[in-house]
């Protein structure tokens, strides 16, 4: 059914204009400042967006939803997750596929994409993480990015013995992203002093959840970006820092890029808005904030609105990486070295910086679209079909609803976790409706669209 919405106010990365736009099939096709019924066909779907922002479909460019890791799997599947992200306004993600160390490219790529082909509800993308670096693998890699629309990788410098990449493989993979013209993603912290430090605390008998953050500094993951840089700049490999969530780490990248290498820096909606005192929390209730790297001291974030707001980073996602916390966080009762990491963002990421982000005054507008969905499309190979508002490009679109008041609540979440590690907080805005390729995928905060409509997007490399 072709669609049409009236009288919004559109935000994209460039632009602030007030116009109507016409869907037909999946794509916009017509952009006017007013759009007569006489020129829409019998049938159209009508959404009257006054008082509301249209903005471009969000995209996540880093989500975990099968994530085996840590003795367990994290708990949303392909349904649950992309609802809970469509219900926030985001209408592409992309995942990570981590397969073991012993699985092989080619057999960890199709798991994941059987896994979500029939029931995901957005559109999906994967990194392919890299955790092997063999004979096999190189070629399976080839074939992934030649023939099945892979157009990042993904590497661990941290976790050591689960997916963390030894030096050789890590300069000979660089030099293969380089050729072609794949960028790397990375988890960027010294997986040798975080185990030594691990190593440490746990002798002393510091074992909760506090110490997390202490056994895996800063200066832990200003080494990662460094060393990532460093090796960047010999292959002349493009790469891209996930989840930075500090000032060192930034000015390291920063330094880099100073230097010709062509890194890209992501923040995430967790380390923006919570800081380390929520995984001191008592009685163990800090484990539902152990993420890594780690929630850090409050000033860091004021750093990461600057960065975002400056442009030295680029994108914001998620990592949405969901453990109950009963059940799976609690398997680190003893040790918080067992704690499964990560904290659950994909639905609420965008109310997150609207709230804490725009409100606050730190980013405008047009920095929130360009580091929720634009650069992301461009630095990912989406790009003007994902991330614009324009003729040609998907009719992705977010009505959003800037006077909405209320707070975070695990009680709206759709994702299938236990917990909402932003209870309580003061909200402000809401996406009203989101469109999915022309078709209403959500209303206030309710999955309404298709199971299993989200379609793969097939990527080719840019990073020549
Ligand atoms: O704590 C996190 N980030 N969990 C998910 C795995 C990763 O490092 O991205
Ligand atoms: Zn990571
Ligand atoms: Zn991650």
């Amino acid at each position: 059914m072709p669609l049409l919405v009236r009288n919004g106010r559109i935000i994209t990365a460039t632009d602030d204009y007030r116009a109507d736009i016409y869907a037909e099939g999946e794509t916009i096709s017509r952009i006017a400042p007013s759009i007569a019924d006489a020129d829409i066909a019998p049938g159209t779907e009508v959404i009257d967006a006054a008082g509301k922002y249209v903005f471009p479909g969000f995209i996540d460019p880093h989500v975990h939803i099968h994530l085996p890791f840590m003795g367990t799997n994290a708990k949303d599947d392909h349904a649950s997750a992309t609802k809970a992200a469509l219900a926030g306004g985001t209408t592409t993600v992309i995942e990570m596929v981590c397969p073991s160390p012993t699985q092989e490219p080619m057999d960890a790529f199709n798991e994941w994409h059987n896994l979500a082909e029939p029931i995901a509800c957005s559109d999906f993308t994967f990194h392919q993480a890299v955790v092997r670096f063999d004979d096999l693998a190189k070629s399976q890699l080839r074939e992934l990015v030649a023939n099945h629309g892979v157009a990042s990788f993904k590497i661990f410098l941290a976790y050591m013995g689960a997916f963390d990449i030894s030096d050789d493989n890590l300069f000979a993979l660089l030099s293969m992203a380089k050729e072609l013209g794949v960028i790397t993603t990375a988890h960027c912290e010294n997986a040798v002093a975080i185990d030594a430090m691990q190593k440490t605390l746990i002798d002393a008998g510091k074992t909760g959840p506090g110490f997390h953050e202490p056994s895996r500094p800063r200066q832990v993951e200003a080494e990662g970006v460094h060393h990532l840089c460093t090796f960047a700049e010999l292959t002349g490999a493009h790469v891209y820092t996930v989840h930075t969530s500090c000032a060192a780490a930034v000015q390291r990248a920063v330094e880099a890029r100073l230097r010709g290498v062509n890194v890209w820096i992501e923040a995430v909606a967790p380390h923006l808005v919570l800081d380390k005192t929520y995984a001191e929390r008592s009685d163990f209730e800090g484990a539902r904030y152990v993420m890594s790297p780690p929630l850090r001291d409050k000033c860091e974030q004021g750093a990461l609105w600057n960065a975002l707001h400056g442009g030295d980073v680029s994108t914001i996602g998620t990592d949405h990486a969901p453990f109950d916390f009963k059940g799976q966080k609690d398997m680190g009762k003893d040790a918080f070295t067992l704690i499964p990491n990560g904290i659950p963002s994909i639905q609420e990421r965008i109310d997150l910086v609207h709230t804490f982000g725009v409100c606050e005054g730190r980013i405008d507008l047009k920095t929130m679209v360009s580091a929720c969905s634009t650069r992301t499309a461009q630095i990912f190979g989406m790009y003007p079909k994902k991330g614009a508002i324009a003729v040609g490009s998907d009719a992705d679109l977010v009505i959003y609803d800037p006077k909405f008041s209320g707070t975070f609540s695990h009680a709206d979440s759709l994702s299938q976790v236990d917990y909402c590690g932003f209870e309580g907080m003061t909200r402000k805005g809401r996406a009203d409706t989101v469109t999915l390729r022309g078709e209403i995928a959500a209303k206030q905060g309710k999955f309404v669209g298709t199971e299993g409509r989200g379609a793969y997007i097939k990527r080719a490399p840019t990073h020549f």
